[in-house]
């Protein structure tokens, strides 16, 4: 069944956005040859306060040998994104509809937030910023939890030109304070402590430790905004922003006892409901240049140290509400829903910007598909009638697990599309998905993107593209994929290589913040005159697109992107390690794990303690989702003469695979032996 091709439902395609692969092709085919013409014509959806002049609609160089690399779309432009998404809705009629239903962790805790009542929030939040003394170009670190407040904080930044930079809050204060000192943060919002499930994690503590650890190397971040929001849940009658005929940010809750005990500096710290009693609830937007920053988002890179990937704003703006119209076929009554926290590049693009783009309702999710009952996610589905609901392979597989029956339980009659995003999806999940949530009616977009590409590059469009179980299919309007071979060399027709891009598209990143060289280095040394993704991929017969994975050291678990040497470096940081070697090893849910080798300095024994310690070393540096799986003793490394550790061997040691292949270039032959001998059990 996994080979077959499945048709767009045909009832779904008669008023799709795009009706026909005929037609996806067209479009395609036109916007690779008439940029300017074929986004010229998008642009025109919104408001430009300056308009951009024919001429400069459109330059790049992507071939470093011939000058530094630059993208730039709608030069001499300049506009307001909240604008955009805020204003313009409440102008054209949409104030009172629902931008946002917000689903607790808990089943009684939710709210919705209206256009109007979303730009006046937004408004009062930005004159709050500027209060503080935040202007247009400053760095905003947020590191908060999916609740309303965070889409607003983004928006806020927006608002006055300020660049937001989101830190995932499952990330470790270490990793918040590298991420503050690199984009030089001003300022921090968050929030007193959130619930995941049945686990209460105190954010605020996470941040002390974060601001605290930025003051050692000279960086004091000297406010700190923080959300009430477990102390909202436990008293939800209480004062503040509450509007009770439209729930408002403030919403409905079981008033369960869930207060955190936090520490205050009252010279940093303030509480946003506070902040926001007095501020005006109307603020006039800053007007910046097209590409004026927008925002920082770090993502893992290979050398260990992470990348802030930098988008500006008026490619963005018009590539994320483009390809949420069309990937998700987007219609005025839907009400979609994104289970990716926001603190990554799917929540950016897919649950703020692009829905608000589109005047779109969508959900908001605070929780975990386990909590309360391994069907959280089919009844929110269905209390909500979802039309479409994006998730990930490694979601989908772990509700696998559990058989079809919480399925069953609840209505999902109202899914049109299904979409899947952060690594391949193994055709065994997509069947099911596709048969049992989607009851073989719903197409699926398997998106194929990253932080760098800002929105959708390979995906199928659900009115349009005949699917292939496990294919991200075909390139997106504005992208031209290519592969090439380890030389550099085009493979037509059927082959596999190298994914690479061969011109910009509007929502690509433009540079690393602050590292210009390393941007360059990163994505444009390899090939010359193309974007290089560092995942492989696959071309069949019919053109489909299969992404393999990456080719780089970097690994991806349950859709969390990161590298080995980022991994390694915290190990080795233990007193008794003396060198760490980390390689990714299948894993039936998370799509990858961690297999960690590691070499106790002398005298020093391997044993469960230090295992246990480094775990939660790794835990503690960079965040709870990046905990080994495996952590093996090895006596040494098989390492080649000139001392590279030579991976291919240890992937195969990982796997228990004998076949190690040709082994004669190392220095010492006799490890690899030793090595399969001393794999532990669970391996
Ligand atoms: C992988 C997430 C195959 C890929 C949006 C990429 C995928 C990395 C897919 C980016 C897909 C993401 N099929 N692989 N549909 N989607 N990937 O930056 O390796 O967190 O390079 O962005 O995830 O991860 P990132």
């Amino acid at each position: 069944m996994a080979d077959r091709i499945y048709h767009p439902n045909a009832e779904l395609a008669k008023s799709a956005h795009c009706k026909s692969f005929d037609e996806y092709k067209k479009m395609h085919e036109e916007s690779i040859k008439n940029p300017e013409i074929f986004w010229g014509e998008i642009a025109k959806q919104f408001y430009w306060e300056t308009p951009s002049s024919n001429d400069k609609f459109f330059s790049y160089n992507f071939d470093i040998t011939k000058g530094d690399i630059f993208v730039k779309w709608m030069e001499g432009a300049s506009t307001n994104i909240s604008f955009n998404l805020l204003d313009k809705n409440v102008k054209c009629g949409n104030g009172d509809k629902i931008a946002f239903y917000w689903e607790g962790n808990d089943p009684e805790d939710y709210s919705r937030l209206t256009y109007r009542k979303l730009l006046e929030e937004t408004c009062r939040f930005a004159n709050v910023l500027k209060s503080k003394g935040i202007q247009k170009g400053d760095r905003v670190a947020i590191y908060m939890p999916m609740i309303l407040e965070l889409p607003v904080a983004m928006l806020a930044c927006t608002r006055i030109g300020a660049v937001h930079s989101v830190v995932f809050a499952g990330y470790s204060s270490d990793s918040l304070a590298e991420r503050m000192l690199d984009s030089k943060a001003k300022i921090l919002i968050t929030a007193d402590g959130v619930w995941r499930g049945e686990k209460q994690l105190n954010l605020k503590k996470i941040c002390d430790d974060a601001m605290d650890k930025t003051k050692l190397h000279n960086h004091e971040i000297d406010t700190c905004i923080v959300v009430s929001h477990l102390r909202r849940l436990a008293n939800p009658q209480g004062k503040s922003t509450t509007d009770k005929n439209q729930n408002g940010i403030n919403g409905t809750s079981n008033g369960k006892n869930c207060e955190l005990n936090i520490s205050w500096n009252d010279e940093r710290d303030y509480w946003w409901h506070e902040e926001m009693e007095d501020a005006d609830t109307s603020c006039y937007p800053v007007w910046v240049n097209a590409e004026d920053p927008l925002f920082i988002l770090y993502t893992s890179g290979s050398t260990g140290k992470p990348k802030g990937v930098l988008h500006t704003t008026a490619g963005y703006l018009i590539y994320a509400a483009t390809t949420f119209k069309y990937v998700f076929d987007y219609k005025q009554n839907d009400v979609y829903w994104c289970t990716a926290d926001i603190g990554w590049i799917t929540g950016h693009t897919y649950v703020v910007y692009g829905p608000l783009a589109n005047s779109g309702t969508s959900v908001l999710f605070e929780g975990t598909p386990f909590y309360p009952d391994n069907d959280r996610y089919w009844s929110v589905i269905d209390k909500y009638k979802v039309s479409q609901f994006y998730t990930a392979p490694t979601a989908i597989r772990s509700l696998m697990k559990f058989g079809d029956e919480f399925v069953k339980k609840h209505d999902l009659s109202s899914l049109k599309v299904l979409g899947s995003v952060g690594e391949p999806i193994n055709p065994e999940a997509w069947l099911w998905f596709y048969n049992l949530v989607g009851h073989g009616k719903c197409s699926i977009a398997d998106t194929f993107w990253q932080t760098e590409t800002g929105g959708h590059v390979i995906t199928p469009l659900p009115g349009a593209t005949p699917m292939k179980p496990g294919s991200a299919t075909f390139p997106f309007f504005g992208v031209l994929p290519e592969l090439l071979d380890e030389d550099g060399k085009l493979i037509e027709g059927e082959g596999e290589g190298y994914l690479v891009f061969r011109q910009p598209w509007p929502g690509m990143m433009r540079s690393l913040y602050n590292n210009h060289e390393r941007f360059q280095t990163t994505y444009f040394d390899r090939f010359h005159g193309y974007y290089c993704t560092g995942d492989g991929a696959r071309r069949d017969a019919d053109g489909y697109l299969w992404v393999t994975g990456r080719i780089d050291d970097m690994l991806n678990v349950s859709g969390h992107l990161m590298s080995t040497a980022e991994v390694e470096s915290v190990l080795a940081e233990h007193p008794f390690c003396s060198e760490a070697a980390v390689v990714s090893k299948p894993h039936p849910v998370k799509g990858q794990c961690l297999y960690c080798f590691v070499t106790p300095n002398d005298g020093n024994v391997f044993d469960k303690k230090m295992q246990d310690e480094l775990k939660k070393l790794v835990r503690e540096r960079i965040g709870p989702f990046a905990q080994p799986d495996i952590i093996q003793h090895a006596p040494g490394l098989p390492k080649t003469r000139s001392g590279k550790i030579m991976r291919r061997v240890l992937r195969k040691i990982a796997l228990g695979d004998k076949n190690v292949g040709d082994t004669s270039t190392l220095a010492d032959e006799t490890i690899v032996d030793l090595l399969f001998q001393l794999r532990p059990q669970q391996a």
